[in-house]
């Protein structure tokens, strides 16, 4: 059997649509008829430069939305038919998300309450991947995750830089989810209502200029031990570094240019949101497999999205968008 994909041919070359097999599910995986895409900036990045591309022709893309086709063997927390979010994998043409029927790890997907749509859930698996990573990932933070205990982290302060971002708005409830007092916010001042309701106690204006916004991060908690920069930019570094209490962890969604001093018990390290690296798999599973109850008691909603017309033909239009920073607290989705 075949289906339509959406694949870049070689580097560098237009996307264009053609067919491809429906690969059958592995141990562990489940086929996934998609319904909904939610676009990331890696895939225009990838699409750019090949990165994390070995060959080609290549179909990317890293999150998605939609029913259970198949199970594979020994998957017992899925059945067909069941509604699902799920991430794509890098490297992969069977695990990518741009196309009809992808593959997915079962431990790694999200069974779906009947109050999320297929294009909310299509926002979830990078931003909340990352977010988790981030925090909660061994490598990095190493916070207390709230599906082992909620509110772990009462008086305490946190800053999110750039959280009107998908990863920025999934950091955010998950520091709500995890007790923190101060949750303080980075974006454009036009979200701050919308990041309040998500759990942020403070927005600060990103366009101020970069003194400003470390001043009024500084005024409002000296106390700051976690950064979660998810832009990395040279100035949004140099906020969350000059603001990070001593014995902090910050964050980063890039290479981070910070390079401690000697004697600083400060860190600044790349979260890697690969959820199937051994180190990543059991933090992100267990918050996967607490994830259908969160979303339907509301205690995480997803990000806002904005439906784009042309199912896989109207992706190169989103991704040109999100190059040239056309994107703002909003996740870009297509449906198929
Ligand atoms: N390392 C990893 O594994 C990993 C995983 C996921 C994502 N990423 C990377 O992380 C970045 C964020 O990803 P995303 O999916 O959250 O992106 P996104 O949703 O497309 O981010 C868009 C948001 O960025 C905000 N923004 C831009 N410049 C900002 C600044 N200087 N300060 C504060 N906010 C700023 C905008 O805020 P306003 O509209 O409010 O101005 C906008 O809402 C991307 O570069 C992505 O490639 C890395």
């Amino acid at each position: 059997m075949s289906q339509k994909v959406l694949f870049i041919p070689s580097k560098q070359a237009p996307f264009e649509v053609g067919t491809a097999e429906i690969h059958k599910p592995g141990h562990g995986e489940i086929l996934i008829k998609v319904q909904a895409i939610g676009l990331n900036p890696i895939e225009w990045k990838q699409h750019a430069f090949g990165l994390l591309i070995d060959s080609y022709p290549a179909i990317v893309g890293q999150d998605a939305a939609g029913v259970v086709e198949e199970v594979g063997a020994g998957v017992t927390n899925f059945v067909k038919g069941d509604r699902v979010a799920a991430r794509g994998a890098f490297n992969s043409n069977a695990h990518a998300t741009y196309q009809q029927y992808m593959l997915a790890p079962a431990d790694l997907s999200a069974k779906l309450p009947s109050n999320i749509s297929f294009e909310e859930a299509a926002s979830l698996p990078t931003g909340v991947d990352t977010a988790t990573v981030g925090l909660f990932g061994p490598m990095d933070a190493k916070l207390i995750s709230p599906v082992e205990t909620l509110g772990a982290y009462k008086g305490q302060s946190i800053l999110i830089i750039g959280g009107s971002g998908s990863v920025g708005a999934y950091a955010i409830q998950l520091a709500r989810l995890s007790g923190f007092t101060t949750i303080i916010a980075t974006a454009s001042a036009r979200h701050e209502a919308y990041l309040k309701s998500l759990g942020a106690t403070h927005v600060i204006d990103r366009n101020l200029p970069e003194a400003e916004v470390t001043q009024a991060v500084a005024n409002i908690s000296k106390g700051i031990k976690v950064v979660f920069d998810t832009i990395t930019e040279e100035n949004t570094q140099k906020i969350g570094w000059a603001v990070l209490a001593s014995g902090g962890h910050m964050c980063t969604t890039h290479v981070t240019s910070i390079k401690p001093q000697e004697g600083d018990s400060r860190k600044a390290k790349w979260v890697l949101s690969v959820p199937t690296m051994p180190p990543n798999r059991p933090v992100c599973s267990a918050m996967w497999a607490q994830f259908t109850k969160w979303l339907e008691d509301g205690s995480i909603r997803p990000n806002k999205v904005e439906v784009i017309p042309g199912g896989l033909e109207g992706i190169a239009a989103g991704l040109d968008r999100l190059k040239t920073d056309q994107v703002s607290g909003v996740k870009l989705v297509v449906t198929l």
